[in-house]
């Protein structure tokens, strides 16, 4: 049999994550709840979700991917032939395979907005103007696909090329670049005059904001953000080596994707404020409202070319986890060979993402329960996919697991001396359950989104 391919360095497996976890949801959305939802308490909040369920459930998933050695779905199938748990692996490929086609539909018009500030494009605009730049190039039949069409043969690209020379090479190079251009972001939008109320506005903190919606919220956006629920996780553990330390690299990827996600926050928001613009999240703010900032900017045009090279990164090594979760699937329980499954895959996955492209022009009169394409998937997936999968595999390792091997996971085989195992296996039998249902439950509205 051809050895599996693996991880070959640590740093190489924490950049292939964090590359994984830190995304768009990082740079459009956690900066801003984080700001309208209580500032300096919300953070508080979120650390601790993030360590008592995000970080446990990562683990768990790492852990479920390297004692079963294949793919999300085989996984399972290794660790209890004949029972039905693999459905969450099932769950998590189909998160996956529908995620990837509307986000690199997104992921498409980073580079659309590199383009155009890179050409000036912004400059002289009026905010009306800005705005039907945008909504004029998401509805366009062509334009936008064209552009996901090139991110998706990028991604595919660099997943066919394998688990080491591909995903963890190209990782290695674009997580420390992010970081980068993060940091110079900082430095300059701090140095903006007015640029503290916009710090003021990510971390003063404000108690009285704080109520069970606003942790619901913290709880289901820690879950997208660290890339739970949908196999990834599973995939890339299953690539990890028997003396990796499992705790301290969820550990270091939950602290890398949260600081990013400040950082980002630093950087927006004093811009934002600086220039007396309204704050919002999600693509409104990186697609209509910073265009209107950074032509106002000294050195502007530097800093937003910077900015959307940055959104491009971050998308492309969360694309890259996404795709590897269907490649591995194809690889490993098919015997697909990784560049047929590589093309296979990325093609299939374009086609679907068509559909939610033309879903914002052309299509958009086709609904699917009264959302058009592109919502649908997105909201299916976020809300039901991701957390049934998870809800399945926190209760098969808490509960149907042998739990002396969960402890030998964390504790390689007893080499490693820690002390949390008892913790770590009551977290997984009774927080986790109780706190993915409550995301589920949130998600489908019954308490109201923030
Ligand atoms: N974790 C990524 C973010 O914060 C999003 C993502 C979701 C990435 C699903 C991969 C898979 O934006």
């Amino acid at each position: 049999m051809k050895k599996r391919e693996g991880f070959g360095s640590r740093f190489g497996l924490l950049a292939a994550s964090i590359g994984s976890a830190v995304g768009l949801g990082n740079i459009w959305r956690f900066p801003y709840i984080a700001g309208e939802y209580g500032g300096g308490a919300f953070l508080v909040v979120y650390l601790l979700i993030v360590a008592f369920i995000g970080l446990p459930l990562m683990m768990s998933e790492f852990m479920i991917g390297r004692m079963g050695g294949k793919d999300a779905i085989g996984s399972f199938k290794e660790l209890a032939p004949k029972k039905h748990w693999y459905i969450s692996g099932v769950l998590g490929v189909l998160a996956a395979f529908f995620i990837l086609s509307y986000y690199g539909v997104v992921a498409g018009w980073t580079l659309e907005y590199i383009v155009n500030s890179a050409t000036n494009r912004f400059a002289g605009k009026n905010s009306e103007e800005i705005t039907n730049l945008f909504v004029g190039f998401i509805s366009h039949p062509i334009k936008p696909i064209i552009w996901q069409v090139l991110f998706m043969f990028i991604t595919g690209l660099i997943v066919s090329t394998g688990v080491q020379d591909g995903i963890e090479k190209f990782a290695k190079i674009m997580v420390p670049m992010l970081f980068i251009i993060i940091v110079i972001l900082d430095i300059q939008a701090l140095r903006l005059p007015g640029g503290m109320e916009g710090f003021k506005f990510l971390f003063k903190p404000d108690f009285s904001k704080i109520d069970s919606k606003v942790i619901l919220g913290a709880l289901g956006h820690a879950f997208y953000s660290l890339s739970l629920g949908m196999g990834i996780m599973i995939t890339y553990g299953s690539y990890m080596s028997g003396d990796e330390d499992l705790g301290k690299t969820a550990l270091q990827i939950s602290i890398a994707d949260t600081l990013i996600a400040l950082l980002a926050g630093l950087a927006i928001f004093p811009a934002v404020f600086s220039y007396g613009v309204d704050p919002t999240s999600g693509a409104g703010l990186v697609f209509m409202t910073l265009p209107n900032v950074f032509p106002k900017m000294p050195g502007g045009y530097f800093f937003g070319v910077m900015f959307f090279v940055l959104l491009a990164l971050a998308a492309l090594t969360s694309t890259i986890s996404l795709l590897e979760v269907v490649v591995a699937f194809l690889v490993d329980s098919f015997n697909v060979e990784r560049k047929k499954a590589a093309v296979l895959s990325t093609i299939v996955i374009t086609i679907v993402g068509v559909f939610a492209s033309l879903s914002n022009g052309p299509l958009s009169e086709f609904l699917i329960f009264g959302d058009n394409i592109f919502d649908f998937l997105d909201k299916t997936t976020a809300n039901y996919f991701l957390t049934t999968a998870a809800l399945i595999s926190v209760i098969f390792l808490g509960w149907f697991h042998n739990q002396e091997k969960v402890s030998d996971q964390i504790t390689n085989e007893g080499s490693l001396k820690v002390g949390y195992s008892g913790i770590f296996n009551s977290l997984v039998k009774y927080v986790l359950p109780v706190g993915i249902i409550l995301v589920f439950l949130y998600q489908i509205d019954i308490f109201g989104q923030i």
